[in-house]
């Protein structure tokens, strides 16, 4: 062969590869509104930046006919490129080739890269459309999904991990997404789910869907499992390189830094009205975010979970910051077991990539029933406490409301570790709302009284007027300063300022007994 012939056979080779499992396949995945895996990974990455690797590696399994299975790249396209000209390592699986499952050599690809991710602290996003462990190969697809579950954990706060869900992800594949940071799924044509309907059906008898079992719309907002969910695959790429803005690389990295043309001392009159005269009247807490943030750009995270709690990624001053707050539009802006679950997740992925935490506060306490009792609330509460008080980021806290109880405590307080709490002068910080405690504290007088309601009235206005302000915790120093709402913004910015060299030590450990 000359060089001329070597030269044609190496393009007709990777031509054919990047045909994947053949137009026939091809034009099935496009019937069925997703894209292949190449299309994903060049609308995902810069364009043109994509160096694919280990693109030759075949399966070297015989059984079952496997022997006379092509499966160009083994199933699954590997490499690496640039999004806004960061490097970003990624993985998306190919489902024209063998239905995307995940056979020993499939599986060596994706463990590779997640290495070189690793080694390199570089961010890793793995694209999933899988039938699962390939069947053919028995116990070496089951090696190569544990392979790929150790290393998931050993990159867990050290790197980003994207898991984005594109077709279907059955059996213990999940839970490769369920190690990594952030789950993003597309409306209709994504599933998760351990066990399919038919399985479902033959053990449990209950009739479901597969959208239903397991869709993009049930993993974000029922079970918590998905961050993200998108109508398309263009969208859905769109949110991850928005996300990927926010995020440093890895975790010894500052977070990203843009050019911040919104007025660092803007103030936002409306915010010294936003909170109702009437304490049991809720309002939109995102109203008071946006009007904060550079330029009002916020990126929630799990929009619809536990919409009692928001959480997010913003800007101040260019630089990126967690925001999480209690939502007074849904039950009152109570902390749940999912509402304590999604923050708690939050908090330790911002302290993980050194992304500061601003906090706002208006939470009437933990949810009361017997349902969050037997749910395990204690359990589940208790994650937030711990989140916030191993985070050693810079932590800002802004009461803006009601902060009573445990759930004060919970929220960034002074007492977890907080490195400013303001308090707008709207605060009540006690143990608990005026009504209950004055039926406590006062119920000899309000029995013995000829006017029960008229005295009970007279109890909850005196109990409400020593405690329900903000001036008793700040008399303690638990609240640096009660500041105007306007002014909120720049107190902000000079405060995250002021603690950017903030530098603070955990007692050396293992790992602590984070309570799951
Ligand atoms: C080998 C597979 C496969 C698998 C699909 N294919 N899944 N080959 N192993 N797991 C092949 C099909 O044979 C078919 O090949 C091609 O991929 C496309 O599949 P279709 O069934 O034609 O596609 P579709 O109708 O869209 O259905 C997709 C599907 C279905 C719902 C994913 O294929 C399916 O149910 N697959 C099996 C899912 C499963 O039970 N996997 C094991 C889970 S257990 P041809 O040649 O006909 O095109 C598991 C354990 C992991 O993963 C444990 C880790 C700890």
């Amino acid at each position: 062969m000359s060089n001329e012939d070597k030269l044609q056979e190496l393009e007709s080779k990777k031509l054919k590869l990047k045909e994947g499992g053949g137009q026939a396949r091809i034009d099935k995945q496009h019937a069925s509104g997703k894209l292949t895996a190449r299309e994903r990974i060049d609308l995902l990455l810069d364009q043109g930046s994509f160096i694919e690797i280990d693109a030759f590696v075949q399966h070297r399994s015989v059984e079952f006919g496997m022997d006379k299975t092509e499966a160009p790249a083994d199933g699954v396209v590997t490499g690496y490129g640039t999004v806004d000209g960061r490097p970003i390592y990624v993985f998306a699986q190919d489902f024209t080739v063998v239905g995307g499952s995940l056979g020993e050599m499939h599986a060596m690809k994706i463990a590779k890269v997640l290495d070189m991710a690793m080694k390199n602290g570089v961010p890793v996003i793995g694209i999933n459309d899988s039938g699962g462990a390939r069947i053919q190969e028995g116990v070496d697809a089951l090696k190569g999904y544990g392979d790929i579950f150790f290393r998931n954990t050993m990159a867990s706060g050290v790197i980003p991990q994207i898991a984005v869900i594109m077709g279907p992800c059955a059996g213990g594949a999940v839970y490769s997404p369920a190690l990594m940071d952030f789950v993003f799924m597309v409306d209709k044509t994504s599933q998760m789910f351990i066990t399919g309907p038919q399985v479902v059906q033959a053990v449990t008898g209950e009739a479901v869907t597969a959208e239903q079992l397991g869709g993009a719309m049930t993993h974000n907002s029922i079970s918590g499992v998905a961050h993200f969910m998108y109508s398309d695959e263009k969208s859905c790429i769109e949110g991850i390189r928005k996300l990927l803005s926010f995020l440093p690389s890895n975790n010894l990295e500052d977070v990203p830094w843009q050019e911040c043309d919104d007025d660092l001392n803007r103030l936002a009159p409306d915010l010294n009205y936003i909170v109702p005269d009437n304490p049991n009247k809720p309002y939109d807490v995102k109203d008071i975010i946006t009007a904060v943030i550079d330029n009002g750009d916020f990126f929630e995270v799990q929009p619809y979970y536990a919409q009692n709690v928001v959480v997010g990624f913003a800007r101040m001053n260019g630089k990126t910051v967690g925001i999480v707050a209690n939502q007074p539009k849904v039950m009152a802006g109570s902390l749940d077991i999912n509402a304590s679950d999604k923050a708690a997740r939050f908090v330790r992925f911002c302290d993980a990539f050194n992304i500061p935490l601003i906090t706002f506060t208006d939470v009437p306490g933990y949810l009361p029933g017997v349902g969050q009792e037997h749910g395990g609330v204690i359990r589940h509460g208790a994650k937030l406490l711990y989140a916030y008080s191993e985070a050693t980021v810079p932590k800002i806290n802004v009461i803006l409301r009601k902060a009573y109880g445990g759930a004060y405590i919970a929220m960034s307080s002074r007492h977890l570790g907080a490195d400013m709490v303001f308090a707008w002068p709207t605060a009540e910080i006690a143990v608990m709302g005026p009504d209950g405690a004055a039926n406590i504290i006062f119920r000899k007088d309000i029995e013995a009284s000829d006017n029960p309601m008229e005295t009970r009235e007279q109890k909850i206005e005196e109990y409400r007027s020593q405690f329900a302000n903000p001036y008793r915790a700040a008399a303690r120093g638990y609240v640096d300063d009660i500041i105007v709402p306007e002014e909120t913004r720049p107190r902000l910015v000079a405060a995250l300022e002021m603690l950017a060299g903030k530098r603070e030590e955990r007692p050396a450990k293992k790992h602590g007994n984070f309570p799951v």
